[in-house]
């Protein structure tokens, strides 16, 4: 079976977030149970996408309204991913060195959509499914199934996972003639409040719609940024599958980029390592508990919190934190300023940074997630699976993952997201953390959890067998 998977981001090519991690790992576990998935994404204007070796296979010309952008569609000449790579080259929207947050998005993503669409049609072998990633492809099940220049692409089933519903990329009917001739009675498709919304035509013309958690899916029901009604209505062809991780990049035995690498044997050895290189990097101690946190810093990570919630915890406990992320810059602003006041047990490196990353996953005691909303959420699994306890607020995928060990699980959780809640459980974290056996008990378990896709890859074909 072939599908096809859109997405802005792929790992190792573009990531922003966990969407990246999902695309990027994912097609190569459904490969491995047979089938042939591939991946279509725009060439990118990054060292990554440079150093490819391609080849073009297809060159056509998108119109938007009146203006005409000539594209050309790559395919990746190597078998290092796992599975076949196209990108679409398109220099003046496309070749860019940031995935999003562009003045012309509207006009990118469409674009995007086009040009995959007009390539397909074009193509003598036709995918059995396109999978849609979030609302920047969410366009694609409306082209298909309404627009007469796409009449070849009719029977192909689409499948839209919504990764995160705060975001639906709406825009005004102003922009209406970027989108081929369609019979205008069927406009109510791309219509949510007045607006033409990629993610609510996508929930309406999709084969299949899942989420990335079967928690997130249930709570979008009643809370979806507006979209709740619709998914109620649409609930029939909804379905939550749960993330996995890719088990060969997070690997502590093989981690090229932790500092040093560990496995059953020599955890607490190779964690202390870890631990000493973030000290001495950001001025710790490293005789304290470290609590992390890793981030977007954006509302519905909680991080408008992170500020007061760092102050409470280093004013009345003794821990060290450190934050990696970046977002909203009031909260850099204020993250930043926390440092004034505790030099000597609070850091942060405000930016994105892969490698601190895994080094942080491999080093760190605890990891906080407040998260006001988490679809899924993988970095309590890339903890996990490093030994480092996640302390999150039970919410969405983190529900889903994470059992308090007051219920002989393995976490740390709270039910609302608030200083007092968070800090309590900071609390709760360091109590946990003064009975070293107990704790290094739960290390040596969490480790050995197993949220690889091993688990969800097969769900996912089934879905889309059900398609046929
Ligand atoms: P989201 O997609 O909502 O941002 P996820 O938990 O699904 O959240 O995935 C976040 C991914 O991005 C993880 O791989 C995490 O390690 C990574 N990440 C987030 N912020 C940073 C950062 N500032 N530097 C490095 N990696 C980051
Ligand atoms: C989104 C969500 C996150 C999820 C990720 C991958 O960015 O915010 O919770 O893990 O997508 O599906």
């Amino acid at each position: 079976m072939k599908v096809l998977y859109t997405s802005l981001e792929c790992y190792p090519l573009a990531k922003v977030g966990g969407l990246g991690d999902v695309v990027g790992s994912l097609p190569k576990y459904l490969n491995e149970l047979g089938c042939n998935t591939e991946v279509i994404l725009p060439y990118y204007d990054n060292d990554k996408v440079h150093q490819l070796v391609c080849e073009d296979v297809f060159s056509e010309t998108i119109n938007l309204g009146i203006h005409h952008y000539d594209f050309t569609i790559k395919k990746v000449i190597s078998s290092e991913f796992g599975f076949q790579i196209y990108l679409v080259y398109q220099k003046e929207l496309l070749f860019r060195p940031n995935v999003y947050s562009y003045d012309d998005d509207t006009e990118r993503f469409i674009a995007f959509q086009l040009a995959i669409l007009i390539w397909l049609r074009n193509q003598e072998i036709k995918p059995d499914v396109i999978h849609c990633h979030d609302h920047h492809t969410g366009l694609i099940p409306f082209l298909v199934s309404q627009v007469p220049a796409f009449q070849e692409l009719i029977d192909i089933p689409t499948v839209l996972t919504i990764h995160n519903a705060q975001y639906q990329g709406w825009f005004s009917y102003d922009k209406l003639d970027y989108i081929p001739q369609f019979d205008l009675h069927n406009i109510g498709l791309l219509d949510w409040d007045q607006c033409i919304n990629p993610l609510a035509t996508a929930i309406k013309c999709a084969w299949r719609v899942t989420t990335v958690s079967p928690s997130y899916m249930e709570e979008l029901q009643s809370q979806a940024n507006g979209l709740e009604g619709l998914l109620h209505h649409e609930k029939d062809k909804c379905v939550g599958i749960l993330n996995g991780i890719d088990h060969t990049i997070w690997n502590t035995e093989t981690d090229p980029m932790m500092i040093k690498n560990y496995g059953d044997k020599n955890i607490v050895s190779g964690r202390k390592a870890n631990k000493k290189w973030l000290c001495d990097e950001f001025g710790l101690d490293v005789e304290k508990p470290l609590f992390a946190f890793i981030g977007r810093l954006v509302y519905e990570k909680g991080a408008d919190l992170l500020p007061d919630i760092c102050l409470e915890t280093l004013r009345n406990l003794d821990v060290n934190i450190l934050i990696l992320g970046s977002g909203d810059h009031q909260v850099e602003n204020r993250l930043r300023s926390v440092k004034e006041e505790f030099p000597d047990s609070y850091n942060t490196y405000i930016g994105y940074d892969e490698k601190l990353s895994h080094i942080i996953y491999a080093g760190a005691d605890f990891l906080l997630m407040p998260s006001r909303v988490e679809p899924c959420g993988l970095n309590q699994m890339y903890a996990l699976r490093y030994g480092l306890i996640p302390i999150v607020r039970r919410i969405g995928g983190l529900k889903d993952t994470i059992i308090d060990i007051g219920d002989d699980g393995f976490g740390i959780c709270h039910d609302q997201v608030n200083v007092q809640d968070v800090y309590n459980s900071i609390k709760r974290g360091v109590e946990f953390y003064e009975n070293q056996k107990y704790y290094r008990e739960k290390q040596k378990e969490i480790v050995k959890i197993d949220h690889s896709w091993n688990n969800s890859a097969s769900k996912y074909i089934e879905l889309y067998k059900s398609l046929k």
